[in-house]
Parts: structure tokens; sequence; C-alpha cells
């Protein structure tokens, strides 16, 4: 079930890791490949070298060794899951609060792929409300949590914390591949995502604060459910590089029109989150425009093509076409009549009267559907969203029901 999967492993210091031993060892035996990354804390509970030897991979645990400070951001894309286990409660504390003093740390920072962990912890370290404050951050972070067991514990008590065992460590992971693969399998996802530019003259351009994260985990949401995902990407601060996602970088709306018409087509799903520039300039100068005297020039703006539209006019019944609608006043109004005017299945409605700001983690929106319902949802992270938008698109649409 999990043949062919990359496992990225990450220990930190607990006496759980004695189990990791007996993990890698079945993981690598239903042909899994792992590799493995330990905090120095880690390495007082278990060998690297028994789990090199295991894994048949060296054992990552020095930031600054030769080699190590470019596989910090390898690692988190060549993995399809990162699995952190034992969670201790000090690396989860870092992790909460986005601290970065070692190499496991710096990883799950840079990671582009998904994140589950296993909490180890005495049972009042457990409870205590600083590991529960520090979880629900990870949560909101989009990371998955395998609660912890009761039974014997280091202490020699009994009592909540104890890791879950290797067995039923691997049961989450098949279960999160399985369920995951169910919802979306075998479909093909079209995602736009971040601002374009659209060039004055060769150093300048005409472009807007879009930081593509909801974008992003859009795709990033589409590919853990099982679909093959095209990002079509913007001019965006975030990485361009994303594990079993296709990703097309574009700067320009031409560039991104051109790019979506190329794969519509094939596509089940166009999900189209990214900021368009509605404008650009009728010329692009091919020299820098200089300074003429006290003269202030003037730029003609042209109109750029829409792309939502131009997918709508086009789409067969059989394809989910979802648009966005980035509001800051009449947003209901102006959100249906995106629906109409674009030919769109879905328009998912962000406000800025409801805190929403470019670059944020969080979102609040509402999703109007072509069959007339209109659902609404608290401030989450951009994952849950993410996961929001997915779950009502399959909710809504029969042609993807399973
Ligand atoms: N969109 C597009 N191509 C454009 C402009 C917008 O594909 N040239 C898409 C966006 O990706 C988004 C939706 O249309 O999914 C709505 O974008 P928005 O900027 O809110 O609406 P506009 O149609 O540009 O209208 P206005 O700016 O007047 O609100």
């Amino acid at each position: 079930m999990l043949e062919g999967k990359k496992i990225l492993i990450g220990i930190s210091g607990s006496i759980a890791a004695y189990k990791i031993i007996s993990l890698v060892r079945l993981l690598v035996k239903q042909g899994v490949e792992v590799k493995v990354i330990m905090t120095s804390a880690a390495k007082d509970f278990v060998s690297p070298l028994v789990l090199s030897t295991l894994s048949k991979n060296e054992v990552l645990a020095d930031i600054f060794a030769e080699n190590t400070w470019a596989n910090h951001v390898q690692l988190g894309r060549w993995a399809d899951v990162m699995l952190i286990a034992p969670l201790s409660c000090n690396t989860l504390a870092k992790m909460a609060n986005g601290h970065c003093d070692n190499l496991l740390l710096s990883v799950y920072l840079s990671a582009t792929c998904p994140v589950i962990v296993a909490p180890a912890m005495d049972e009042d370290m457990w409870h205590h409300p600083s590991t529960h404050r520090n979880l629900e951050l990870l949560k909101k972070d989009g990371v998955m949590i395998i609660q912890p067991g009761h039974g014997e514990l280091a202490s020699g008590l009994f009592g909540d914390g104890r890791m879950e065992e290797p067995e039923n460590i691997i049961t989450y992971l098949s279960n999160y591949f399985n369920k995951n693969k169910g919802r979306l399998a075998g479909k093909k996802v079209l995602v736009t995502a971040g601002p374009t530019h659209e060039a004055i003259d060769p150093v300048r351009f005409i472009g807007n604060h879009s930081s593509g994260k909801m974008g992003i985990a859009l795709a990033k949401e589409c590919r853990d459910r099982g679909a093959e995902v095209v990002l079509v990407l913007g001019p965006v601060a975030l990485p361009a590089e994303y594990a079993g996602i296709t990703v097309i970088k574009v700067t320009s709306s031409d560039e991104m029109y051109n790019a979506c018409h190329d794969h519509f087509k094939k596509v089940d799903i166009a999900l189209m989150a990214a900021a368009v520039a509605d404008y650009k300039p009728e010329v692009v100068s091919e020299q820098k425009i200089k300074k003429a005297g006290d003269a202030t020039p003037e730029l003609k703006l042209v109109k750029t093509k829409d792309i939502l539209k131009s997918l709508g006019a086009i789409k067969n019944d059989r394809q989910v076409l979802l648009g966005f609608a980035l509001e800051t006043n009449n947003e209901r109004a102006n959100a249906l009549e995106k629906l109409n005017k674009k030919n769109a299945d879905f328009i998912v409605l962000n406000s800025l009267n409801d805190g929403a700001t470019f670059g944020s983690d969080v979102n609040k929106i509402t999703i109007f559907t072509r069959s007339g319902a209109e659902i609404q949802f608290d401030s989450k992270s951009k994952t849950e969203v993410a996961s929001d938008i997915v779950n009502t698109i399959l909710d809504h649409t029969k042609t993807l029901s399973i």
C-alpha cells in the first residue's frame, strides 16, 4: 500500500525514538524509500548507524555538515510526506513558533510536502496547556497529528502521552495516502496563483500584492487528494517547486492566459486563484522610459484578457470551473455577478471587510455555487480553506462524486 512512497522521518529527543528502528524496518520492507534526520538529543536515544543501515541512506543531523545546507531545502521537496516521530515537547514548541536552530526544524520550515507528527511525552507534559496551545498552532499550519495512546511511560507511570506503536503509525500513513487518493484520484486539476506583472518598460511593471499562498495551498490540497496538478504560477516570493506538482512559471497575464489554455481542455477542474491584472500598458517601451523635463508621462492602458471568462466560454458540462472574487463593497452582488458573467460553477468570495489581507496565512471565505447555495466559513488557515473549497466542490458536483 505504501510501496514507492518517499517518507522523511524526523526524530526528536524522546525515549520513544527506539521505536523508530522497527518503524524504519517495516517501512523499508513495504518498499518505502526512507530518509532519516535527527536532532542531537535524539542521538542519545537511538544510534544513527542503526538507522542508516536500516534505511540504506545516510542519517543527517548536523545543520552545518558538508552538503547538508543544500539538503535542508531538497529533503522537504523530495518527500511525499515528512513524519516527525517521536515529537518531543521541545521540538513541538519550536515548530509551533517557527524556531530554526537545528536541521530537523529547518527541513520542517522549508518542507513543501505534508507533515505528520507523532507526539511522545509524559502524561503531565502532554496535558499541559502550553502543549495543547502548541498543537493547536501546528494544526492551524496544516500539520496532521497522530494522537499518542495510553500506556506505560518512561517515568514508569501509566497514562497518556505514549507514542503510537510503529504498526499503527504505518496504518495511519496508509489511510492518509488512501483516503486522499480516493477523493481526486485520476482527476486533473489546473490552478492559477499569484499576481501577474504587466511590463511598462524593461525595468517597470504594473502588479499587485497577491502572495500566491491561497492558490499554492489549493494546488497542494488537490495533489494530496491524488489529483494530477498543473500550477500556473505568477511572480511570487514563495518557492516555485512543489513535490508532485507541475509548476509553470509565468509573468504576464498573456503568458498566464496561454498556459491555462494549453492545459484547460485536459483538466477536470480549474481553480483560478490568481490575481490577474485587469489592465496592461498598450505599448511596452523597449527602452527604459526616461524622465523628460517637466512633462508628466501618460500611460495608456488596455484591458487584459479575462482568463476565467475565456475558460467559462469553452468549458464542457463535465468540467468544473472556480473563480475568486476579492471585493471591498457590495460583496454578495458582485460575487454573484462574477459567477454568472464568467460562467463559473463556483465563486469564492474574499472580502477585505472580513479582514482578508494580502500575504496573510488566514482567510475567511463565502462560496457561491451555480446551483444557488451560499456557504459561509469561519476565518481559517489557507490550508484549511483549501480543504473546505475542495470539499465544497466535491459535495456540489455530481460528475465528481465517488
Ligand atoms: N480573472 C482572470 N483574468 C482576469 C481577471 C480576473 O482570470 N484578467 C479571474 C481571477 O483569477 C478570479 C476572478 O477572475 O478568479 C475574479 O477576479 P477579480 O479581480 O475579483 O474580478 P475582475 O473580473 O477582475 O473584476 P473587478 O476587478 O472589476 O472586480
